[in-house]
């Protein structure tokens, strides 16, 4: 029986665009799907076919038991989204941002009140709830969406980029906010640019790119594909990441991922700590000055990386309280 999000050879064309070339997709009921891609991969094409706002130009899609062709409506009732772009009305406050999501739906007034005053709570924004929703910060925005995707607590959640943008601070806060949600049952499909939210959140993970599904599993089944482990490299002097580039050549099974200004550069290898010693021994006797040297498991980001070569998480995006050390790992260029 396919899941309770089922998406078949999933096509949508934009003039010459093929933005989805194929998309499958199976999410058992009760559980969360990481679709993981780079910018313009197709994430949020899938989830605007998927709920009904875009139609597939072929394949075919089934979401809790209904086709999004045939019974949109249906389909809109049985789900919640949360868009990319939070979707509050600015000028009204959060309070009635919610109150109206539920009138929408039907809710009587009394009802609706209660279920927004309970997730304003729950998103700790009850202290801003009269607020006009203008005067919030990127984070509480974001936290009054998420709210106004769940007034109706639908049984299937599409989250896009939930937390893109946001500081770690606010990102944690509403990973444990989507954790409770699924710990209720609510099957969900999440899109996202980082790996470790897919890590964290996911219990199976789809990676996307073009168009199309390359691969799929649980982040364990993943990293273990992608295969042995990782020689990480600090040379002490960037004259001599070159250099070291080319002792890595010869000793690993795969390309040499090199981070100029961390003067780092990571390497797949079989062999373990035996292999280590002969690199560090090479490096020494080509006089390769390093700061650091090490063995390590394939992350995400190796998975990542092997399957599409670039790296998955981009370096432009417009967050707030942006902490710049982690920009380092984005520029990550791949010496053949
Ligand atoms: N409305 C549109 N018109 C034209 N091209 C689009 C439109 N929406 C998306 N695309 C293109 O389709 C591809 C996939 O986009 P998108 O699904 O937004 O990717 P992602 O969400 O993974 O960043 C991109 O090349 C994008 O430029
Ligand atoms: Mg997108």
């Amino acid at each position: 029986m396919p899941g309770a999000i089922y998406a078949e050879g999933l096509v949508k064309t934009f003039g010459d665009v093929r933005a989805l070339d194929g998309v499958d997709l199976d999410v058992p009921e009760g559980t969360v799907l990481g679709l993981l891609g780079p910018n313009g991969a197709g994430k949020t094409t899938t989830v605007r076919c998927l709920t009904t706002l875009l139609r597939p130009d072929g394949g075919k899609a089934v979401v809790a038991g209904l086709d999004v062709v045939r019974h949109p409506d249906a389909v809109r009732r049985s789900i919640g989204l949360s868009g990319q772009f939070a979707a509050v009305d600015e000028y009204l406050t959060g309070r009635e941002n919610l109150q109206m999501v539920g009138q929408l739906y039907q809710m009587r007034a009394k009802a609706a009140k209660e279920r927004a005053a309970e997730l304003l709570d729950r998103f700790h924004l009850t202290d801003a709830a009269d607020r006009p929703a203008k005067t919030y910060s990127g984070g509480m925005r974001r936290r009054l969406d998420l709210a106004a995707a769940l007034v109706v607590s639908p049984p299937v959640m599409f989250m896009d980029e939930p937390t893109t943008g946001l500081d770690p601070r606010n990102r944690q806060q509403l990973w444990d906010v989507i954790k409770q949600l699924v710990s209720g049952g609510t099957t969900l499909l999440l899109t996202t640019q980082y790996l470790e939210e897919a890590d964290h959140l996911a219990h199976e993970i789809a990676v996307v790119d073009h168009g199309r599904v390359i691969a799929k599993g649980t982040s364990d089944q993943l990293k273990a594909r992608t295969g042995g482990e990782r020689v990480e490299v600090v040379v002490h002097r960037p004259e001599h990441l070159r250099a070291a580039a080319e002792v890595l050549r010869g000793f690993g099974k795969g390309d040499t991922a090199v981070e100029e200004h961390m003067r780092k550069l990571t390497v797949p290898v079989t062999g373990g700590a035996k292999l280590l010693a002969e690199i560090i021994r090479e490096l020494d006797t080509r006089g390769i000055e390093m700061d650091d040297i090490g063995l390590r498991r394939p992350t995400l980001d190796d998975v990542f990386l092997s399957l599409t070569g670039h790296a998955a998480e981009a370096g432009d995006e417009e967050g707030e309280g942006r902490t710049g050390g982690r920009g380092s790992r984005r520029r990550k260029e791949t010496v053949q």
